[in-house]
């Protein structure tokens, strides 16, 4: 029998597995080629090498395909199969031909892979995961790392920056009309959702660091964090083995 943890994470598997469904793009600031092949470049820095990758939540493929001419093999893995279609599409067109996808969540993903990686990578899928997902996310890819392996989170929310981002702290009209007004939006949107019984937020959940820290020490990993140079409330979480 499920207990009421298990549950309600289920629960919200299921809300994230429909807000996917049918989606074509991974939300970035901008979907022009500059931008992204401006990430692409953020995220090969800090995955700093290796010859094999395995990108969980790869979506339509976005990064996927800047990563392609950097590693001898890659696969990319996503829950939805619209975000998958999409990423077929892009990785026919660029003649791809080290990448191959695999539909799958962070439960089933493990008894579908057939070896081990030297970079395991998740873009903007953290948030959709709940500390206990991420706990055995970690776990799991662990026994899929080769050795001087690395997992590399990248776009998590930061608590500590994201609710300032949202009510326009950062922007360039931040008056303080502006601010109240949207704290008064976002209060509605909390009790909308709250009384709905659907996640607060379309963004998902954002992960203090030291929690992230605490999950990766249990499996005596080390961990760095960097600041997301595109998004001014995000992080990555650099975890390598000790
Ligand atoms: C914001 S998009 C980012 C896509 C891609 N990494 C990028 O940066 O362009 C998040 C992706 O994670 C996928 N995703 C979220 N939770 C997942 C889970 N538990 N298992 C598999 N895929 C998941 C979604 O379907 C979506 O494609």
């Amino acid at each position: 029998m499920f207990g009421e943890n298990e549950k309600n994470i289920s629960k919200l598997k299921d809300f994230w597995i429909e807000f996917f469904a049918g989606r074509r793009d991974g939300g970035h600031r901008s979907s022009t080629e500059e931008f992204i092949s401006m990430e692409a470049k953020e995220k090969l820095f800090h995955l700093d090498g290796g010859k094999t990758l395995l990108d969980f939540g790869c979506g339509a493929g976005e990064l996927l395909v800047y990563y392609a001419p950097e590693y001898e093999q890659l696969v990319g893995v996503d829950f939805s199969v619209s975000m998958l279609d999409e990423a077929s599409k892009k990785i026919r067109e660029r003649k791809c031909e080290n990448i191959s996808l695999i539909q799958a969540d962070d439960k089933t993903v493990w008894d579908k892979l057939e070896c081990s990686f030297d970079r395991i990578t998740a873009a903007g899928v953290v948030q959709y995961l709940t500390l206990q997902e991420i706990d055995s996310f970690i776990f799991n890819a662990s026994n899929f790392l080769n050795k001087d392996g690395k997992i590399v989170l990248f776009d998590i929310l930061d608590p500590r920056l994201y609710p300032l981002w949202k009510i326009g702290l950062f922007s360039q009209d931040a008056g303080i009309w502006n601010i109240l007004r949207k704290i008064g939006f976002e209060f509605k949107v909390i009790l909308s959702a709250s009384l709905n019984n659907r996640p607060r937020d379309i963004l998902g959940f954002a992960h203090n660091p030291n929690v992230v820290k605490k999950i990766a020490d249990k499996y005596n990993f080390e961990t760095t964090f960097v600041k997301s140079m595109y998004y001014e409330y995000k992080y990555h979480a650099i975890i390598s083995q000790n």
